[in-house]
């Protein structure tokens, strides 16, 4: 039973912290799964882990450990508090097993979320925890030139708390950011960010479009080759829609479940190819699309490193990324 799908999206999104609560409650704390994996230097539980955006509060961090999340994304933070877009901003369609969002980066900001993570971390103190990812963007307000700042005073908050940083720039929701794909604005936005992640030693990945055509695609991937850009995620919510979906969405915000799993499968695909070509080690994580144990398996075999999940958490249930790590193909 999953009584959260008979509830209204967003009221529903607003009670998951307490739903997952319950739901961990009882359940032992996670030994490190045998699908245990190290990547940019960090012991994954399982190749399995939540996507940006499903913890935007920091509250749910302990029940994703203890319901067998490999890894743990929270955020996006910005370093400012700011409230979510104004009108509707999440729908969910049970028959296309689709999410729409237009949120824009609701949180309490960088001040108020690092309060959180340093009680999770205290908290589980002896215990060894699945990795953090601390996805970070910019406020709605801070001008597209200026962005590398919000992104550099992210990686020093949370120099000592995360063990690697998402640098978003993907959300259709926050206006202009997917300007930031373009190489003549890539260039000064990335390479202070770099310096930054670098500098404390913790990993930087890139959470990227799914939306650019294929040879900007190709060409933005090749550029990041030639960085020092630990990893990729491929890919956000999608502005495109399909013809044959049931319901009919805003044609702004972001689609995300289902009708992404293609276009998030064919993005993964491109960028291992190049990856492979240019012999870069960096890691590539799929997101988009993944609803089943079977197609989170199938990512890996696809060239992810790493697969992470939001909608098939909700159409499928927080079981999926247990499920996924104990899965066995016949
Ligand atoms: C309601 C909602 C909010 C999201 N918020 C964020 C966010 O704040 N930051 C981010 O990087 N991605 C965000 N995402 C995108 C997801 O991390 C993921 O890339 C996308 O949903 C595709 O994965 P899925 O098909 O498994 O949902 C959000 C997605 C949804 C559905």
């Amino acid at each position: 039973m999953k009584p959260w799908l008979y509830i209204p999206p967003k009221i529903s999104h607003d009670l998951s912290p307490y739903v997952l609560k319950s739901l961990a409650l009882f359940k032992p704390w996670p030994k490190e799964l045998k699908s245990k994996k190290t990547l940019m230097s960090l012991d994954f539980f399982s190749p399995f882990g939540t996507a940006g955006g499903l913890d935007k509060t920091a509250e749910s961090m302990h029940s994703w450990a203890k319901l067998g999340a490999g890894f743990i994304e929270i955020g996006t933070f910005t370093p400012k508090p700011q409230k979510a877009n104004p009108g509707t901003v999440l729908l969910r369609s049970l028959k296309d097993q689709a999410l729409w969002n237009a949120m824009g980066f609701p949180n309490a900001g960088f001040k108020n979320v690092i309060k959180k993570v340093e009680a999770y971390k205290k908290a589980s103190n002896l215990k060894k925890l699945p990795p953090l990812f601390i996805n970070v963007g910019k406020n709605r307000d801070t001008d597209l030139k200026k962005a590398h700042l919000d992104y550099v005073k992210g990686i020093h908050f949370f120099s000592k708390t995360a063990d690697a940083f998402v640098i978003n720039i993907s959300s259709p929701n926050t206006k202009d950011l997917r300007l930031l794909h373009e190489k003549d604005r890539f260039i000064p936005f990335i390479e202070p960010i770099l310096e930054a992640s670098n500098s404390i030693n913790k990993p930087a990945i890139l959470k990227l479009s799914p939306d650019l055509e294929k040879s900007e695609f190709d060409t933005f991937i090749r550029l990041c080759t030639k960085l020092p850009i630990a990893g990729i995620t491929l890919t956000n919510t999608t502005n495109q829609r399909s013809k044959n979906l049931y319901k009919t969405f805003p044609n702004h915000g972001g689609l995300s479940g289902t009708p992404l799993t293609s276009l998030a499968c064919e993005k993964l695909q491109d960028a291992r190819a190049i990856l492979n070509e240019e012999g870069s080690k960096q890691s590539l994580i799929s997101v988009g699309g993944v609803m089943t144990p079977a197609q989170a398996n199938k990512r890996l075999k696809m060239g992810a490193d790493l697969v992470q999940m939001y909608s098939g958490l909700i159409f499928y249930g927080p079981n999926l990324l247990k499920d996924s790590a104990n899965f066995k193909s016949h």
